[in-house]
């Protein structure tokens, strides 16, 4: 099938506004683990398309609200991660849970607001879900319900394994230049590893191509009639989201911390989870171990690949768990490195004339998703 999505797609400022608004502003994002959020005054930040959030815990309650102080739009936290209230450091304005602001120092001699005024300071807020140990926001005024983007039973198999991962987390931003849809296509491209990640991955995992008849039939249907309405959009959208198990393991290299935490599951296999539109969580250790890679859009042409590590839950403290979670870092840079490198190839090949992909069957998925995208692009339905 010859794609019809053309260079712009991957490369204009308008378009990746335009995706902004209608596909990335109505659906829930994932910001972050639960488990960096644990204590009072925890944060994280995170810039979600552009809109700088900042995750805070208040005494056990979670809020996301922009990170931006309503004085001068200084940031507020200013750390990725961290564990400090919510206090401006550059006139020291503090904030509690609803929003408001709290405390301003000096505020009756030098700021002298009228009351009306003072009375509507507080922080844009955000719709904030947890799901096991994930935690997911959503920029809209009116957000979806979560049940509407994923699945129950994709939501089940999240919360199972978001619940087994250790509190110890290791975290890494990757900046790529590469528009975020390429990511995804990649991922959902089981045929790329025995070429791409020939000396890495596939080493341990022999990713099966498979040809799905009915998803064929669904992409070809859907080209054919486009999407007829908001209602089969939302139901072809949760089928875009899966996970579990994904594919046997040829070795899995008995390791002596493996007996230090809880195995998720029992099978020698690879785990993948893709989470549209863009999240990915696998174990490429038969789930003593994962990574949760999350592609953050910066602009048409960038994409930091922000990725969280973490084994499964420890039984006890052990001395070397840095160690494995940097040994991860290293074994996951690898894969990861190869990826980026064929994807800011494409980006940087990209031009005004150049060819459109020519998906083949194997692709139906990708093929799927590009109608589903191009009919909310084209504003035949919204979310
Ligand atoms: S900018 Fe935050 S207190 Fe002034
Ligand atoms: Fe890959």
């Amino acid at each position: 099938m010859q794609s019809r999505l053309t260079a712009e797609a991957y490369q204009s400022e308008e378009w990746f506004a335009r995706e902004r608004a209608l596909l990335f502003k109505p659906l829930w994002q994932f910001v972050g683990l639960l488990s960096m959020l644990d204590r009072h005054n925890a944060f994280i930040t995170r810039s979600v398309w552009g809109v700088p959030v900042v995750v805070q815990n208040f005494h056990g309650e979670l809020q996301a609200f922009e990170n931006l102080c309503l004085h001068r739009q200084n940031p507020l936290q200013t750390e990725s991660q961290g564990v400090r209230p919510l206090v401006c450091s550059y006139h020291g304005w503090g904030y509690g849970a609803d929003g408001a602001v709290q405390h301003i120092p000096f505020e009756a001699d030098v700021y002298r607001y009228p009351a009306a005024e003072r009375a509507c300071l507080r922080l844009r807020r955000y719709a904030l879900e947890v799901v096991g140990g994930l935690v997911f926001i959503n920029l809209s005024d009116t957000p979806l319900p979560v049940t509407d983007q994923l699945s129950p039973e994709l939501l089940d198999s999240l919360r199972g394994v978001s619940m087994a991962f250790d509190g110890e987390v290791l975290q890494a931003t990757f900046s790529t230049r590469m528009n975020w849809k390429l990511a995804y296509e990649n991922l959902r491209d089981s045929h790329h590893p025995r070429y791409v990640h020939a000396q890495s991955l596939y080493q341990k995992v022999k990713f099966a191509v498979s040809l799905d008849g009915a998803g064929v039939a669904l992409s070809q249907r859907l080209r054919q009639q486009g999407v007829p309405g908001r209602d089969e959009a939302l139901s072809l959208m949760r089928g875009f989201s899966c996970g579990g198990p994904d594919a046997p393991m040829e070795s899995l290299p008995p390791y002596a911390w493996h007996a230090k935490v809880e195995r998720y599951g029992h099978l020698d296999w690879y785990y993948n989870w893709l989470v549209f539109p863009n999240l990915h969580i696998a174990s490429g250790s038969g789930g003593y171990s994962f990574i949760i890679e999350h592609h953050v859009p910066v602009s048409a042409g960038r994409t930091d690949v922000v990725v969280h590590y973490v084994t499964a839950k420890k039984k006890a403290k052990y001395a070397v768990s840095a160690a494995v979670l940097l040994a991860h870092l290293q074994g996951a840079e690898t894969v990861l490195r190869e990826d980026f490198a064929v994807m800011e190839r494409i980006q940087a090949g990209l031009h005004a004339q150049a060819p459109t992909a020519v998906l083949g069957d194997f692709e139906s998925a990708n093929q799927t998703i590009e109608h589903w995208y191009l009919g909310l692009m084209d504003a035949r339905f919204s979310l």
